[in-house]
């Protein structure tokens, strides 16, 4: 009787435990993930004067820069489908163009975290759905 009732016990513990490694696991991955929610409030602040408040790639600054090169629609499902995630990082973080003298997509490595530029992915990507 006594072993029944401690393997029970035993049995609902390791329950617990894997119910609890599930829901840690659930939230880091989100927060890997990129949040899109806090990705939009970036791209307002540092991305809207270009890329546009609604991610079309005709925000007002570029008037005035006149790139070689006129941002892609964030809204355009096809020509994000070009882009892998590691892509878009790298561009985010390195700039663009390296041929736009000087160049209108600015590097942002300096103003962004790897977790803000994840953010910002996630929701350039929730534009294009
Ligand atoms: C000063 C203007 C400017 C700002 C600010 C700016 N961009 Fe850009 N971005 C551009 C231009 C111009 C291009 C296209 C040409 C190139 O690659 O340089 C571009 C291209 C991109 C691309 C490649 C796909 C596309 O849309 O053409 C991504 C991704 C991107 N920008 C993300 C961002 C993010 C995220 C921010 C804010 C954190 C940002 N940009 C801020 C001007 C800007």
């Amino acid at each position: 009787m006594v072993t029944v009732k401690s393997d029970r016990i035993v049995m609902r513990a390791v329950g617990y435990i894997f119910a609890e490694t599930i829901i840690v696991l659930a939230i880091a991955g989100y927060a890997w993930a990129g949040s899109p929610n806090a990705g939009a409030h970036i791209a307002m602040m540092k991305c809207a004067g270009c890329h546009g408040d609604d991610g079309k790639g005709r925000g007002l600054a570029l008037e005035d820069l006149n790139p070689r090169q006129r941002p892609i629609s964030w809204t355009d499902k096809s020509a994000m489908a070009k882009f892998s995630d590691q892509q878009l990082a790298q561009i985010i973080s390195k700039g663009g163009d390296p041929q736009d003298n000087p160049p209108a997509m600015p590097a942002f490595r300096d103003k962004l975290n790897p977790q803000d530029i994840d953010d910002v992915i996630a929701y350039i990507r929730s534009l294009a759905q």
